[in-house]
């Protein structure tokens, strides 16, 4: 985990040791142009939430216990019955591409050989084709938005299930896009060689349109609502997932509308600015579930310790958007493996300091809920 990169000093080249997930950050945005680095950042106005998704981490003290024999420690769990090498999979992040030439399909290979999920994002800028080619023993579930036109989403939904997709994810905070500042500064968009891959030649008739995030503006249906979970399960019979849930109450409806899981999200803070961080969301969330479908969460994850913490107040399994990027610009399938290994070493070791052997040993006990 070693790379050349320029000192201060004029021509000297130090080694840089790649430590901790910052480094990779720091990395990322050296290399990657100001717009892509701008995109990749960016959040909701303020950003606000953005940033207390990863403070929110800080603010929690852990209890742990002493004397329990950690020399053996297994972090394996499962998420929707399949098992997994660690609860940490890759959130759907758009244009993988615009960080590394191989895009979605290095992520694809990088989490199938970490084995752990990849939720592989609408906006990809390879198809899903070309993800499941990539790894072929991949566990991988697709994020799904709505579009006006359902014939849209109903095509996408047909070729994810026949490719062997796991779960559909649907995501349900953007009925609009956020406002990010600096991509409106700098009038982002994808460069022409990029596409989002997965319409390819869709929107052919509508070239003169404008558009927003690489398709057409007002694609996106803004009239979503509960009747059409109840349509996406009238189309599709693989498990339904709902990103984007921060309170108990639609938490409840999400469980009333049979559905088999729930990702406490926040979009990484790029859609309400001055929603809470997710972490202070997930245990009002896991608390109303009571156990009927599976609660994970993204935002914020950083260290072991923050999925340490997460698991602990509940979550089955967390997932990290930008931070799979940052492997990505630094070196492709291997950045994001070394992202993954870790994360994974770290949380390895803040379940033996804080005295649990395995994932089902950690619980909320070991927060201390007196300081929150
Ligand atoms: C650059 C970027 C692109 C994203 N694209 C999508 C997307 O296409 N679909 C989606 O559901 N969420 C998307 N998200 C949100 C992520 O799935 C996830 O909620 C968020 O990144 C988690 O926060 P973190 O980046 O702090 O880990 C995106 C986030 C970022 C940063």
């Amino acid at each position: 985990m070693n790379i050349l990169s320029s000192s201060g000093e004029e021509g000297v080249c130090v080694e840089m040791t790649m430590v901790c997930l910052s480094d990779f950050e720091e990395y990322a945005k050296q290399h990657l142009s100001k717009a892509t680095w701008d995109y990749y950042e960016a959040g909701a106005d303020d950003c606000c939430t953005r940033d207390d998704n990863l403070q929110a981490y800080k603010r929690i003290r852990l209890r742990p216990r002493i004397l329990r024999d950690v020399s053996l420690n297994d972090t394996r769990t499962s998420v929707l019955g399949t098992e997994i090498s660690f609860p940490v999979g890759i959130a759907p992040t758009a244009f993988h591409c615009l960080a590394w030439h191989e895009g979605e399909q290095a992520t694809a290979r990088a989490t199938e050989a970490v084995n752990t999920c990849y939720i592989a994002s609408t906006y990809s800028t390879c198809s899903v084709e070309e993800i499941a080619a990539a790894a072929p023993n991949g566990y991988r579930w697709f994020q799904l938005y709505l579009y006006r036109d359902r014939k849209l989403s109903e095509q996408i939904v047909r070729r994810v299930e026949a490719l062997g997709y796991k779960a559909l994810v649907l995501t349900v905070d953007v009925p609009y896009t956020g406002k990010r500042r600096n991509d409106i500064r700098n009038q982002f968009k994808l460069p022409p060689h990029l596409m989002v891959k997965n319409f390819e030649g869709m929107f052919q008739e509508q070239t003169s349109t404008q558009e927003e995030y690489g398709i057409p503006a007002n694609t996106l249906d803004p009239s979503i609502s509960w009747k059409d979970v109840c349509w996406l399960q009238s189309l599709s019979r693989l498990p339904i997932i709902i990103k984007g849930i921060l309170t108990k109450e639609d938490a409840e409806l999400a469980v009333e509308h049979g559905v088999q899981g729930i990702i406490v999200s926040n979009h990484g803070g790029r859609q309400l600015d001055g929603v809470p961080a997710t972490i202070d969301c997930l245990p009002e969330i896991v608390d109303a579930v009571q156990g009927r479908v599976e609660v994970y969460m993204d935002g914020g994850i950083r260290t072991g310790n923050d999925v340490l913490k997460a698991v602990a107040l509940g979550a089955k399994c967390v997932f990290i958007g930008r931070p799979a990027v940052w492997g990505l610009a630094y070196k492709g399938e291997e950045g994001v493996r070394e992202i993954l290994q870790i994360l994974h070493d770290e949380f390895r070791l803040s379940m033996a300091l804080s005295g649990c052997r395995n994932v089902a040993e950690i619980n909320r006990n070991l927060i201390q809920f007196s300081r929150l």
